[in-house]
């Protein structure tokens, strides 16, 4: 497997062994922990000025910071998606700046190809037939998407309560689906009963891989370039599983060390008030999450009752001086459909927890009036119509 310069192995988050890439390929052999790419970052170098030489064409732009080449990537030029001002919901925040960092423009659709496109490449590299995984949706579409290209089996197993169009779209790219009645625990569930009796499955699974927070990591190195280098005061996240979150805190300390930024942002993670884990364990003080028992939203992909990594979400929130909102589902639909007719941006209801988040975190005074506030907009809001159009009837219009 062909890696990059800097790249020299992965490291368990628990335990701190350490494996080469080529033969760790998932979770730590010893422990079970979670696995993370590391770099010698002496070995990397990089400055402002050519990183803007380059053109914003892509999340490869910066391959010395990821495992593996551009030219080796199985890729659809994922990543380089804009960061959109919205003067309206600045004004209606009280902030100085609001913008909103567009991931629905991704190929297809939302920021799980920033993963995907890693995951699968690693996949490639370690020469597997055939990927596997369980996904509230998006996820899953994804690696059906990138599986194809790169000519391999995918299996995905989604929750009957999944989108259509994530469930269709996995057929559309010739993948094989496994609807599982109930919730995501239940899609899990299956998918891992699955690949107990399949070893040739590899798994692309949420921090089973250790390559999907990689490829997330570049949003933020994305945020603070479109930003010319100002770091906003406050990133607020739509959080289930919290691989964005913390690729995005990776990514930030990784530009800090380089010397690229001085600091990291505040990162706030936004979830819904029906499976709110990681606020929970934020507001009361603890390093863990209690699972939630019976976890109810529609908002499918932050609806993560038992999100394995909450020790590391919780760590990137404390040590980047963010926190953590929980919002109502009508809260969250009002928020979409605000943010659709003022500012033009399809938000699907998942991501508009950042948005409600962003409004309730504005009403308890966390932000100051000139602060930069970015959202995340984790997928496009066409994914959803039917849900935001419901929310629409519902108040009989
Ligand atoms: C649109 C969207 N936003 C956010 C999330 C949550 O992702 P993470 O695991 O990074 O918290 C998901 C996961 O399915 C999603 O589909
Ligand atoms: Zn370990």
């Amino acid at each position: 497997m062909e890696t990059t310069d800097a790249y020299d192995g992965l490291e368990c988050v628990d335990c701190g062994a350490r494996f080469d890439p080529e033969e760790g390929t998932h979770r730590c052999d010893d422990c079970g922990g979670i696995l993370d790419p590391t770099y010698d970052y002496d070995a990397v170098d990089l400055d402002r000025e050519t990183l803007a030489a380059r053109p914003f064409d892509s999340m490869w732009r910066y391959e010395e910071l990821l495992p593996f080449a551009r030219e080796a990537a199985v890729t659809m030029d994922e990543g380089a998606t804009p960061l959109v001002e919205c003067p309206d919901l600045a004004d209606e925040l009280g902030v100085g700046r609001v913008l909103i960092k567009d991931e629905g423009r991704n190929p297809t659709g939302t920021f799980k190809d920033r993963g995907q496109t890693v995951a699968t490449t690693a996949a490639v590299g370690h020469g597997a037939s055939d990927v596997a995984l369980a996904s509230a949706g998006n996820a899953g579409q994804a690696a059906a998407a990138y599986a194809g290209r790169a000519d391999l089996d995918a299996h995905v197993f989604l929750p009957a309560r999944a989108g259509f169009t994530t469930k269709a779209m996995v057929n559309v790219h010739g993948g094989d689906l496994t609807v599982v009645g109930g919730r995501i625990g239940d899609a899990g569930a299956a998918y891992e009963e699955a690949v107990e009796e399949h070893d040739d499955w590899y798994p692309v699974q949420t921090f089973v891989t250790p390559y999907r927070h990689e490829g997330k990591k570049t949003m933020l190195y994305e945020i603070v370039e479109q930003l010319d280098w100002e770091v906003p005061d406050a990133i607020v996240y739509p959080t289930g599983g919290g691989v964005g979150l913390v690729g995005m805190h990776k990514g930030a300390t990784e530009f800090r060390d380089l010397g690229l930024i001085d600091e990291v942002p505040a990162l706030y993670a936004a979830q819904a008030t029906g499976c709110a884990p990681i606020v929970d364990a934020f507001e009361a003080g603890r390093d863990v999450h209690e699972p939630v028992e019976h976890p109810d939203t529609i908002c499918g992909g932050i609806e993560i009752p038992d999100p394995g990594a909450s020790p590391w979400i919780l760590e990137a929130l404390r040590e980047s001086d963010g926190g953590a909102v929980a919002t109502d589902d009508d809260e969250i639909l009002d928020a979409a459909i605000a943010v659709a007719e003022r500012e033009g941006i399809e938000m699907a209801p998942t991501c508009a927890a950042a948005a409600s988040g962003a409004w309730e975190l504005a009403d308890r005074g966390e932000f100051d009036g000139d602060e930069t506030v970015v959202l995340l907009n984790t997928g496009a809001g066409n994914k959803e119509a039917d849900v935001l159009r419901s929310h629409l009837m519902g108040q009989g219009i």
